[in-house]
């Protein structure tokens, strides 16, 4: 299928300026683009005996000799488009680290030809702006495509990879492996369902459409997949003030799960994990607390009393 082109700014556009350099050279051509475009160079040389080979400031990482392209040892773009019949190699899914020189040189037994210079530029993407997600382990995420029905090709990428294709009224094979048996596909309302998220789907979903006449804004999710909070107790221990006749109580609210959570208090209402009150002896109290996170609350409460310790001044830990 074709390449996707996220939503491409008319306003960037492609812009091209022209400096006059030396003569052994093409002038530099500056190229703009916006985050997740594709940077097409083609090779529009003569084909007979040609060998071209594509630079990316000065490494190289496309080769075309003997009428083929040739394996190349750089592991620059993982992202290549390589077309043996006009000889053009595209780099999609552009990034902003993606900005800087690019050239095609190219020859035959006979010539040298003039080296192609491009000084691309990615600029950020007139995408909508991230949509930040926040999930439970185990929940799922629907990525609806509510675009107009007419001609709809519809991409779904996790981290830039393409796991799901909608085209032609139905959804495509696609060989990635993500999600494997974890997507639903509906139809009807063209959405992509991930079920079973686990911490580790955490990541950026972006949904690419187009239709024959209109490059569609692009949509871009990023999830966070978080524990529930399993458990929450308090700990306590205390602090025998003789001369007071008093118990200094430090409390600890504990919570397992999730690495970051808010803990509160009521009665005395306080913020964070720690709590600290005094009581006369024989004096009870009791303390609620209430470990979140984004997707799951959890509350314990506890009671504890000051007992008479009238051996020495002592640290008790209870349980
Ligand atoms: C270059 O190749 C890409 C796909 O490989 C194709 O979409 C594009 O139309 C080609 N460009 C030209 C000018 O042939
Ligand atoms: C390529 O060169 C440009 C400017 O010359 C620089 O900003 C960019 O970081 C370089 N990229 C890599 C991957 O070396
Ligand atoms: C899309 O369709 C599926 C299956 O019928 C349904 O579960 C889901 O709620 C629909 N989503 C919306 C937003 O209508
Ligand atoms: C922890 O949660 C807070 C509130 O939801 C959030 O602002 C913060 O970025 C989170 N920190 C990490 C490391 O996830
Ligand atoms: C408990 O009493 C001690 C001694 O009077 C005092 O220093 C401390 O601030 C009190 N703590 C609280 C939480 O009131
Ligand atoms: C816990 O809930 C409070 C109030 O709803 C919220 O402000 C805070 O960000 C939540 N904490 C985390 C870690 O999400």
């Amino acid at each position: 299928m074709n390449i996707f082109q996220e939503s491409r700014c008319s306003i960037l556009g492609v812009l091209l300026v022209f400096f006059l350099q030396g003569s052994c050279a093409d002038p530099d051509v500056e190229v703009h683009k916006a985050v997740g475009d594709s940077l097409e160079l083609i090779a529009d040389y003569p084909k007979k005996d040609l060998e071209v080979l594509w630079r990316y400031n000065d490494t190289t990482f496309a080769e075309y000799r003997n009428d083929d392209f040739q394996k190349v040892k750089s592991e620059l773009f993982n992202r290549l488009k390589m077309n043996k019949n006009n000889i053009n190699v595209t780099v999609t899914d552009l990034t902003l680290q993606d900005s800087g020189i690019f050239s095609v040189v190219a020859e035959s037994k006979s010539e040298m030809y003039k080296t192609k210079v491009f000084v691309l530029h990615v600029h950020g993407s007139c995408a909508d702006p991230d949509v930040e997600v926040h999930k439970a382990v185990g929940d799922s995420l629907e990525l609806i495509a509510d675009y107009p029905k007419k001609d709809l090709k519809v991409q779904w990428r996790y981290n830039q990879i393409a796991f799901a294709e909608y085209q032609n009224d139905d959804f495509q094979k696609v060989k990635s492996e993500l999600f494997n048996n974890r997507l639903k596909m509906n139809k009807n309302n063209i959405s992509v369902t991930v079920t079973d998220l686990t911490l580790q789907d955490s990541g950026r979903f972006s949904i690419v459409a187009e239709s024959k006449s209109e490059q569609y804004k692009s949509k871009h999710f990023v999830l966070h997949v978080h524990d529930l909070i399993r458990e929450v107790k308090i700990e306590d221990s205390y602090f025998w003030l003789q001369s007071k006749n008093l118990c200094m109580f430090h409390l600890r609210c504990v919570a397992s799960g999730d690495q970051n959570l808010s803990y509160s208090w009521i009665s005395p209402q306080t913020q964070g994990p720690q709590l600290n009150i005094n009581l006369s002896l024989t004096e009870s109290a009791t303390l609620s607390c209430t470990a979140n996170n984004t997707v799951s609350v959890k509350y314990t409460t506890k009671t504890v009393v000051c007992t008479d310790k009238s051996e020495v001044q002592q640290f008790c830990v209870k349980s």
